[in-house]
């Protein structure tokens, strides 16, 4: 059933739209979605929420983990705190990453989230950015959550895509 809305949506101009979606017309015929980032930061940002980091290391082994650090401070980056966990080892190796976040709804068109594709640009174990990152841990997860922050990560968005697509 997804796929017959989703073949349809191709060709339909007022069709109902997901939450947060734009659509552009790339060609006559082709619709692809594009998703409002300022949107996707109250999203992001919200909390509580549901959110896991898709990530891999240099064989291309792949890994997910739940992290409710992370954090989309403008429209083209994410920050959080990490431990010394797969996650962190992977993006040592392997600086690109998936964050998923989702809001579920009643219906299916009522569900909202993101994927933000993301690479990391700054992993910092010591210095001011550490510390800021440690300090927003601690107050809002505590001191226990806080003494397991092993690094602090920038990532800068590469792309954002919603929830259910038919771009590739
Ligand atoms: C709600 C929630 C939020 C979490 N947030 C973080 C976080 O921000 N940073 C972190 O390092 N671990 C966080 N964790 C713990 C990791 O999910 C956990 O250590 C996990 O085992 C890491 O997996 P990995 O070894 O595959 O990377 C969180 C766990 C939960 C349940």
């Amino acid at each position: 059933m997804i796929g017959v809305l989703f073949l349809t949506r191709k060709n339909v101009k007022d069709e109902k739209q997901w939450p947060g979606e734009v659509f552009t017309q790339e060609t006559q015929t082709e619709w692809r979605t594009a998703m409002d980032r300022k949107e996707v930061m109250e999203l992001f940002n919200k909390r509580p929420r549901i959110g896991s980091l898709s990530t891999a290391n240099r064989k291309g082994e792949v890994n997910v983990a739940v992290f409710g650090s992370p954090q989309m401070i403008d429209e083209n980056t994410v920050i959080m705190g990490i431990g010394q966990n797969r996650s962190f080892s992977n993006l040592q190796e392997n600086p690109k990453a998936v964050f998923i976040v989702v809001e579920p709804g009643e219906t299916i068109m009522d569900w909202k989230g993101a994927r933000v594709y993301l690479e990391a640009m700054d992993i910092e174990t010591g210095g001011g950015f550490y510390e800021q990152i440690k300090e927003n841990i601690a107050k809002s997860s505590g001191k226990g959550a806080a003494d397991m922050i092993h690094a602090a990560v920038r990532f800068k968005i590469t792309e954002v895509r919603p929830i259910v697509d038919t771009g590739r």
